[in-house]
């Protein structure tokens, strides 16, 4: 339905109707449901439905023309879907060591997961859903700085796609203005020595939708794109984080961590920080002193430098 109708001027309930194969009755209750899912829909008396604003759906065949040819050949499909539970979770579903590199994308989740168990807001054909199914012949132990990467590539991405004055919050929230642009989340199933999976989950708000700021939406502060540059697409800013994310695996690869810390130090959101970051061993207040090779936090505590490897972070004031 929102393809029909983002795809013309305006549409009669008889020709989506016809289209879709359904009840002119059926259409109103899709359009209801399109209403519900947060997209405006105008019926307009004896002449059918058109959409309120402009919407670009995501394209598979666009996302992959836009992925430089040295990034495309390490992704074997790319699949962007109407709807998925949550894009971490499918990939996890398959086996991905067969089919490495996956990338699937959704218009919406249905249970979008976040870190800590939390979950993550995901409106329709808005915002950015990405999970990329990637085998290491490392195993897990190697991989620790692996959420650190992905927060580097994705703002890189954003970068290319016009944003600037975004930082990273350890481990890896994308922050703007001190307001939750994206986050990051990896989970890896495998052996300690190798090999082993991972799944590599991104989701950036792009276009919030209007009404957002309900309290169960979203629990914290949070921005998006759109607000900061004029017609973003979203086509592009997936293939520019596919890409982005592909090149910075293949480095991660071949040299390790230690080629990225430069370029974490000069969008480190918490470095010279007074911090409090809630672990499982307990509360630790500090001053944010960049992070270690391994991807760890190094927190000044009482002038000992200690590296941290969970937890959540918070400024303190
Ligand atoms: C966070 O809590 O900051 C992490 C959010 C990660 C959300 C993305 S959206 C695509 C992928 N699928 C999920 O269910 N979660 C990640």
């Amino acid at each position: 339905m929102l393809q029909l109708l983002s795809a013309s001027e305006q549409r009669s309930g008889e020709q989506i109707a016809r289209a879709l194969g359904c009840s002119r009755s059926a259409v109103w209750k899709q359009v209801q449901g399109l209403r519900e899912q947060g997209v405006s829909v105008v019926a307009m008396a004896g002449q059918g439905y058109r959409l309120a604003e402009p919407f670009e759906l995501l394209d598979k065949a666009r996302i992959e023309r836009y992925i430089p040819p040295a990034q495309r050949v390490h992704l074997n499909s790319l699949e962007v879907v109407a709807a998925a539970d949550s894009t971490n979770a499918e990939l996890q579903r398959r086996a991905i060591g067969e089919q490495h590199a996956v990338a699937l994308l959704a218009e919406c989740q249905t249970a979008g997961r976040g870190r800590h168990g939390r979950s993550w807001f995901s409106p329709l054909a808005r915002n950015i859903y990405l999970s990329l199914g990637w085998r290491f012949e490392t195993g897990v132990a190697e991989l620790s700085a692996l959420p650190l990467l992905l927060a580097l590539a994705a703002s890189e991405a954003l970068r290319e796609t016009g944003l600037g004055g975004h930082v990273i919050k350890w481990p890896n929230d994308l922050l703007l203005e001190g307001r939750k642009l994206g986050g990051c989340l990896v989970e890896l199933q495998g052996d300690a020595s190798g090999p082993c999976n991972a799944v590599l989950g991104i989701g950036l708000n792009v276009r919030m939708p209007a009404g957002t700021d309900g309290a169960d939406a979203i629990d914290q502060p949070w921005i998006d794109v759109a607000s900061r540059v004029r017609d973003v697409s979203r086509n592009r800013l997936a293939a520019s984080l596919l890409a982005t994310l592909v090149k910075h695996l293949v480095r991660f690869e071949r040299q390790g961590f230690g080629v990225f810390l430069e370029s974490w130090a000069e969008q480190d959101g918490l470095a010279g920080h007074e911090i409090r970051l809630a672990a499982p061993t307990g509360t630790i207040r500090g001053v944010a002193r960049g992070i270690s090779i391994r991807g760890g936090l190094m927190v000044a505590v009482e002038g000992e430098l200690r590296e941290m490897h969970a937890g959540e972070v918070s400024l303190r004031e």
